[in-house]
């Protein structure tokens, strides 16, 4: 019994343990009623963070397909070819969803 009051105020005077991470990782989001961000999620998050991808000027599809490529071809981005249509979906509703940048 003392024992367990004995821990009770141990833990009491330790209180909850939080822990800091450098920089909060954000991943790509589910766009609602749209397609999955979970290709994105698994591709294009290993070099840089998502905000790299999301600050960009409004872009067609061929250009978002485009810039896929070039992450293959130029920055050796394993991306399985069968990833890419999930992807670009991604890439063109999310900037469709966007009042803060203008279509071209
Ligand atoms: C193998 C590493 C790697 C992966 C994986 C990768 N990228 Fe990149 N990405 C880069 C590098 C390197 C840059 C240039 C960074 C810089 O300029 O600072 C870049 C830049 C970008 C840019 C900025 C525009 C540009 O062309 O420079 C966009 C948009 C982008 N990546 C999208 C994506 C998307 C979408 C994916 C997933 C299909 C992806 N990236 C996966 C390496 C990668």
């Amino acid at each position: 019994m003392m024992r367990l009051v004995f821990m009770a105020l141990l833990l009491g005077a330790a209180g909850p343990v939080s822990i800091e991470l450098p920089g909060e990782f954000v991943p790509f989001a589910d766009i609602k009623g749209g397609p999955s961000a979970e290709a994105i999620n698994a591709n294009c998050l290993s070099c840089h963070s998502a905000e790299m991808v999301l600050n960009q000027p409004h872009l067609s599809r061929i250009e978002w397909q485009g810039e896929v490529t070039k992450m293959r071809n130029v920055y050796k981005a394993p991306v399985a070819a069968a990833d890419d249509a999930e992807i670009v979906d991604w890439l063109v509703a999310m900037q469709a969803g966007r009042s803060d940048i203008k279509a071209p």
